[in-house]
């Protein structure tokens, strides 16, 4: 009998990443790959497809097919920008010291604040299309520069509104515990209780969010208000991740392990004892290089320790006006390398399999399997390690979301 598929992909070298086959990459040479609507629905050795008809049939040429890439952590609805305060950064401020001053994300905030949703909406998909012209076909939003209820639900709405315009998956995530807005000074506690009985309550209603994230840190909020946080969101069954330990080692990653987070981010001060808490109950590491690059920071995440302990490490650009201005998460995979330490298959991975991990996605998306969606990416490179070696030059020949071809570049 001749199998019937809407879309087949031969003469194709197949980067799957996925960990049941063999080799860092999952790679199968010269393969075939089958879709019918938004799933691929067979892959493998070419060889071994079966008889098939297929509505449409394209020749790769010898070309590398990867999972469609995966943005899982950014902040890209936002208002205004941080030129003078990568000034000031660059005259010897510290991003703290910005912070504290009034400056930094809460500048972001005015900003925000200020702009209508049209305005966030127009400054937002040029961030978009950066990331959808390298191959990202799954994009994290968070909220975060809101802080009260109406702007919150305004960047929320936006990010929503882009999903439903772009050929991408969006996922949001609400952000309110990122930082203390002016008019609670002095009053985190408060502003607390407004996050969880007031904002998450809307957006979970709305359902405007697919996450709940909150920023713990000693410039931002404790270990017990995020408890707080975590509590509500899990009251909304709204899954966590956390923005942990960039700056210091506070406990956040145990609480946030302990929590069944998501994803515990940044992570350069965590300890031992925070590498086993997050082996132990399967939250994936996302790692940010692009801040790390942007703050000169000097203290790594434990890469060593993460790996040998088996934890998904993810890589995402945190794509944000301060602590990192820089749309391409093809960089981010160049930095995780040339920064971390990561193998460019663990970049890789980084951006597909562990990206899907971090975004409690990955049993629809992030390998390329039978069954899942055919989020892909044809490259025209000899070799995967390119992905993370080669920037600029390197893009994608071809993008397919959802079995559907969609214009790169
Ligand atoms: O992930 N760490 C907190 N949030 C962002 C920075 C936001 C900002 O500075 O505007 C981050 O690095
Ligand atoms: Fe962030």
């Amino acid at each position: 009998m001749t199998e019937r598929c809407d879309l087949l992909i031969t003469n194709v070298h197949a980067a799957t990443m996925d960990p049941s086959l063999p080799g860092a990459y999952g790679a199968i040479e010269d393969a075939a790959v089958a879709v019918t609507g938004n799933k691929i629905v067979w892959i493998g050795p070419r060889r071994e497809l079966p008889e098939s008809t297929a509505d449409q049939i394209i020749d790769g040429e010898g070309q590398w097919l990867t999972p469609g890439l995966i943005d899982c952590h950014t902040h890209l609805v936002y208002g205004g920008h941080r030129a003078g305060e990568f000034a000031r950064r660059l005259g010897g401020e510290s991003y703290e010291e910005v912070a504290r001053a009034g400056g930094g994300i809460l500048s972001t905030v005015r900003a925000t604040r200020a702009a209508s949703a049209a305005d966030l909406y127009r400054k937002a998909e040029p961030r978009l299309k950066a990331l959808m012209n390298e191959g990202v076909t799954t994009i994290e939003i968070k909220s975060g520069y809101g802080l009260d209820l109406d702007t919150e639900l305004k960047q929320l709405r936006v990010a929503r509104r882009l999903a439903q315009h772009y050929p991408v998956n969006i996922l949001t995530t609400c952000l309110a515990a990122h930082a203390l807005p002016p008019e609670y000074d002095g009053r985190a506690d408060d502003y607390i209780t407004l996050v969880c009985e007031e904002i998450l309550p809307a957006v979970a209603k709305e359902q405007l969010a697919d996450a709940v994230d909150m920023f713990c840190e000693n410039i931002a909020f404790s270990v017990e208000q995020c408890q707080r946080v975590i509590d509500a969101a899990h009251h909304l069954d709204l899954p966590v991740k956390v923005h942990a330990e960039q700056l210091a080692s506070t406990g956040a990653t145990r609480m946030a392990a302990k929590a069944g987070a998501l994803s515990v981010d940044h992570i350069e001060y965590i300890t031992d004892e925070d590498v086993a808490a997050m082996a132990e109950s399967g939250t994936a590491a996302v790692l940010l290089p692009g801040a790390f690059y942007t703050l000169k920071e000097t203290r790594m995440p434990p890469i060593d320790k993460l790996r040998a302990a088996g934890v998904p490490m993810a890589i995402s650009t945190d794509l944000n006006p301060g602590t990192c201005p820089l749309g391409s998460l093809r960089l981010m995979m160049n930095m995780s390398c040339n920064l971390f330490g990561l193998t460019p298959a663990e970049a890789l991975a980084g951006v597909t399999r562990a990206a899907a991990r971090a975004l409690g996605v990955c049993c629809s998306r992030g390998v390329l399997r039978a069954g899942l969606r055919a989020d892909m990416v044809l490259w025209p490179m000899e070799s995967p390690d390119q992905l993370a070696y080669e920037m600029g030059a390197l893009q994608p020949a071809e993008v397919f979301f959802g079995g559907r071809h969609v214009t790169a570049g």
